[in-house]
């Protein structure tokens, strides 16, 4: 079992994988964007497994395997024996059996590992509490559709030091740009569960502003990510200064982006003013969720192609 290719975190491609991917991601959308119609996943399944809620995730891998001919099926832990106790051992023993490629979304990056360890098929990772690197993968794809490279370049991440600050982090190292990285007292990023070899690609800041100053994307997400919930009261305390605004935007450089994974709550880690403004690509980056998301299951489940 040890060859199948998985994608639980950013760092499982290399630099070169991600230069194909990119490259396949953008076959795959103009095509697309033709209606000519491309079936590389005909007859093939792709089993989708939910433990948190989800509409872009979901949404972009169900229409995106329709999309190459194949299909997708949906579990969740509510009304499957996932959620009363089966090993998740037993679990990708059989789901594997019966498919040809899992996406996961859960809590712990640990149950992901474990099921990937148990399955004969690639399995992906669709946002766990550590990390979220399709939509990265997304994010990355944006950029360079907007604004070229990205090596190099500068991305202000501001807030919480969470699963997708993580994998910004992991991207930075393998991709070569730097991220500046701003977060309230108590929730820095912590370099090992971030999954880093060093901290040669970010920087830490106290004040948002100055991780902002001449940054080539600005970035951030919601202050209370699913799975905590509980914290959500004293987050919003915590937070309340790592608010991207208009003053945030005008000292990025010129020609800054915004992002947001979404969903996003205006008012809080972002006003109506940027995430609807002129400099905001958050709808081409959802969107991009089904492009590149194609290209990373054409590379997983076919391997590389030339057309
Ligand atoms: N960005 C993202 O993953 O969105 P969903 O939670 O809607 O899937
Ligand atoms: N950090 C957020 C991302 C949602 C797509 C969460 O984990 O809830």
């Amino acid at each position: 079992m040890d060859a199948i290719k998985h994608y639980l975190q950013f760092k499982d491609f290399s630099a070169e994988e991600y230069a194909y991917v990119f490259e396949r991601s953008r076959w795959i959308k103009d095509k697309f964007k033709r209606y000519e119609p491309y079936h590389p996943l005909f007859d093939r399944t792709l089993v989708m497994i939910f433990e948190k809620a989800s509409t872009r995730t979901r949404l972009s891998f169900e229409a995106g395997m329709h999309q190459m001919g194949g299909s997708a099926i949906y579990l969740n832990t509510r009304d499957s024996q996932l959620g009363r106790g089966e090993p998740i051992e037993d679990a990708a023993q059989v789901i594997s059996r019966m498919s040809d490629a899992v996406m996961i979304r859960t809590f712990e990056q640990a149950v992901i590992d474990r099921f990937a360890q148990n399955s004969r098929v690639p399995v992906i990772n669709g946002l766990t509490n550590e990390y979220h690197p399709c939509q990265i993968l997304a994010d990355i794809f944006t950029f360079i559709e907007h604004r070229g490279d990205i090596r190099g370049k500068t991305v202000a991440w501001i807030g919480d030091s969470n699963n997708m600050c993580n994998t910004w982090l992991q991207a930075a190292e393998l991709l070569d740009f730097n991220v500046h990285v701003s977060t309230p007292p108590g929730y820095e990023v912590e370099p090992e569960r971030a999954g880093l070899y060093g901290t040669h690609h970010f920087e830490q800041f106290a004040d948002p502003m100055e991780a902002c100053k001449g940054a080539d994307l600005v970035t951030t997400d919601v202050w209370t990510s699913m799975g905590f919930e509980a914290e959500n009261e004293a987050r919003k305390a915590a937070f309340a200064d790592w608010c991207v605004d208009g003053d945030m935007m005008r000292v990025a450089a010129p020609e800054a982006v915004f992002m947001h994974c979404l969903p996003a709550h205006r008012g809080e880690e972002v006003t109506a003013e940027v995430i609807d403004g002129a400099q905001s690509v958050v709808w081409d980056e959802a969107e991009n969720r089904l492009h590149v998301q194609k290209a990373l299951l054409e590379y997983l489940v076919v391997g590389r192609v030339e057309n």
